[in-house]
């Protein structure tokens, strides 16, 4: 192969280039005579493509242990690179684990282009695929994918593999031009064991450092967080998914830890700061996770900067969370904006303590006790209680000085409305990894019961409703519209529209929130079963129901937790109680989850979505079980489709679906059997 000429070249930090492509290709790039032999093992991938940019990166392995190592990157128009456009020599070393990227310049827009790395001796990384952005006037349709949790152990990339084979028969409106990824691109956690006691479908190699336990055992040093990537990305459909399409990416908790907060880590009853963890988390997201960040010069977004951490609490968490900055916005042509959010970094502590509603005697948090506790010295209209109205009535509100809970820190919640109030695109993708559909429990709609209904998790957005309703309510008052929410985190399809309420708009349709599925990550319903057969017999009839088929054996089960969610307790009691889901479905909706329209808890899968001038559309693909190895792509179990026109000043969204095609998840269709 031809090496032509070695461009305008800059280096932005250790492994990070900057690169134009040039005018016209002259002079020969050579590698050094004395470079070391290099592989790709971890494949090759694009990030966060523009109209004229685009960032390219690898990881170049040499065979032996060595300071530094030179590579070529080589892009072209054409697959069989007949027609290169820029090839330039590159260097990286011990000090990125001998990644590389590269931010490329210059580029065509809504244009595909290909690439690939050479090392010596004739070797050659995997090529790849990556595809620009429309230009800033550009009426273009854009077509995507989304997409979050994808524990490596829980299942395989089944999703990924048919993502990939779908695409490749798409006509060309309906190809993937990139795809979002909203987080636990990594799982720093790994168990011994399934919920159920039955072996993961596959397990990480030991960590070089990590801490080991007797049910699990998680990352704590860089070297760690280093070995997940790679073993994630040593998979060859993750491999191929990120040759194929540019990714955006952002992280939640399981980059760093679970539930995490700020430079701080809540395995325990209480939180721990972990900020030396967190610093090595955003080293090695910094290092295997392209994505444009120092180059966007007026947003906040920045790259990893090492930074000293002295042992001073206060100091160390902020150092720790200075290191690398990833809220950003994109923009394709004249129809979508995308803002991606960090929902870790910069959120306040937990605002109910774990343990607090148990020692009330509360089954579980309440709503009303996390909107004291969330709403703190603001807590209704600025007169907390005294004391909290459970138990005996004489615990303290922990909250009663406290600033109101946040879940983006006042500097991003500020540049998030500033940017999407700027913002002219027809629609404004809100890349969130958290979702913002509730997921409450309706007890007080048992009547004589004298119940509150319940918060399932305070970890998403329903553990800061009152910085919630600011955001809804300020799309509302600003007149901000064409706003909607791509979420993760939950392990569950979901989709519901978002009110605001605040007195001039009285309860108005605002955004709504699609909730992406673990691509392969272990259900919510799995877990939530687990707790229900732990004892929790109480629980039980709002979680599953165990028919009896007509040979008297035990048939499919049949997940009542998604009729909980949508229709409440009381038409789940009934229906487990009775088989009769029509009785059931009388009952309903669940008054406790306002808009909350579509949930499928047992699904893995992925989704797509269309923006064009007139319309979003969505598709919430379900996969059928992931957990074997495969050779053919495993199939689609259904999809459920939705469609939202483009609304106009205070009409607000109307969300039309779900449509399904291929069947549909209890109680849109019939149970299992
Ligand atoms: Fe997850």
């Amino acid at each position: 192969m031809s090496m032509t000429r070695r461009t305008m070249l800059s280096l932005i930090s250790t492994g990070t280039f900057s690169l134009a492509i040039p005018a016209r290709l002259a002079a020969r790039v050579e590698l050094p005579a004395d470079s070391p032999i290099i592989s790709f093992p971890q494949g090759v991938a694009s990030a966060d493509p523009q109209a004229d940019s685009v960032v390219l990166w690898t990881r170049a392995e040499p065979d032996a242990a060595t300071a530094q190592v030179q590579l070529l990157v080589q892009v072209s128009r054409t697959e069989d690179f007949t027609d290169i456009v820029l090839d330039a020599l590159l260097s990286t070393g011990p000090d990125s684990d001998y990644t590389v990227r590269t931010y490329l310049q210059g580029l065509a827009p809504d244009t595909t282009y290909y690439y690939r790395f050479l090392g010596p001796g004739g070797t050659c990384s995997r090529r790849g695929r990556t595809r620009t952005a429309p230009a800033s006037g550009q009426e273009k349709a854009v077509a995507m994918a989304f997409v979050s949790c994808q524990s490596y152990e829980q299942g395989y990339y089944g999703s990924w593999a048919r993502m990939l084979q779908n695409d490749e028969e798409a006509g060309a409106e309906d190809k993937i031009q990139f795809v979002l990824h909203l987080g636990d691109f990594i799982y720093e956690r790994s168990w011994h064991k399934r919920v159920d006691g039955s072996p993961q479908s596959r397990y990480v190699p030991p960590f070089p450092d990590g801490v080991d336990m007797e049910d699990n055992r998680y990352a704590i040093s860089l070297a760690d967080y280093r070995h997940l990537y790679k073993t994630y990305l040593n998979d060859p459909w993750l491999q191929a998914a990120r040759a194929q399409w540019p990714f955006i990416c952002i992280w939640d908790d399981h980059e760093f830890c679970n539930n995490n907060f700020q430079s701080y880590h809540t395995y325990g009853d209480t939180p721990v700061l972990a900020a030396k963890r967190k610093h090595s988390a955003n080293q090695a997201w910094s290092e295997f996770i392209p994505a444009v960040l120092n180059e966007l010069r007026e947003q906040p977004a920045h790259g990893f900067e090492a930074v000293q951490l002295d042992g001073d609490e206060a100091r160390d968490n902020l150092a720790a969370l200075g290191s690398l900055c990833i809220y950003r916005k994109l923009s394709w042509g004249v129809h979508l904006d995308m803002i991606v959010t960090d929902t870790r970094s910069y959120r306040s502590p937990p605002c109910v303590p774990k343990h607090l509603a148990e020692s009330l005697g509360l089954a579980m948090n309440t709503t009303k006790l996390v909107e004291i506790a969330d709403g703190g010295r603001q807590y209704n209209d600025n007169n907390p209680p005294e004391f909290l109205p459970y138990g005996d009535g004489k615990t303290p509100n922990p909250a009663r000085t406290r600033a109101p809970g946040s879940c983006l820190g006042k500097p991003q919640r500020s540049w998030f409305l500033d940017t999407l109030q700027a913002s002219t695109a027809t629609w404004k993708l809100w890349g969130n990894a958290l979702p913002l559909i509730p997921m409450q429990l309706d007890f007080s709609s048992i009547p004589l019961a004298g119940l509150e209904d319940g918060v399932v998790s305070i970890d998403p957005w329903a553990g800061y409703p009152s910085e919630l309703r600011y955001l809804m309510d300020s799309l509302a008052g600003k007149g901000i519209n064409g706003v909607v929410s791509f979420s993760g985190d939950h392990h569950m399809h979901g989709a519901g529209t978002l009110y605001s309420t605040t007195a001039d708009s009285a309860t108005r349709a605002v955004s709504v929130d699609f909730s992406c599925a673990g691509l392969s990550s272990s259900s919510i319903f799995t877990d939530i079963e687990a707790v229900a057969r732990d004892g929790n017999t109480d629980f039980q009839p709002l979680v599953y129901r165990e028919p009896e088929d007509a040979t008297g054996g035990q048939s499919a089960l049949v997940p009542v937790w998604n009729m909980t969610l949508l229709r409440g307790v009381l038409a789940s009691f009934t229906y487990s109680a009775t088989g009769f889901d029509s009785i059931a479905s009388w009952l309903g909706p669940n008054e406790a989850n306002p808009g909350l329209r579509y949930v499928d808890t047992t699904a893995n899968g992925y989704c797509l979505a269309q923006f064009n001038a007139q319309e979003l559309r969505v598709q919430m693909i379900t996969m059928e079980d992931l957990r074997s190895p495969f050779v053919q792509a495993p199939e689609i179990k259904h999809r459920a489709s939705f469609r939202i026109a483009k609304w106009k000043d205070r009409d607000g969204p109307i969300l039309e679906g779900p449509e399904f095609s291929g069947g549909a998840p209890f109680p849109f269709g019939s149970p299992p059997v």
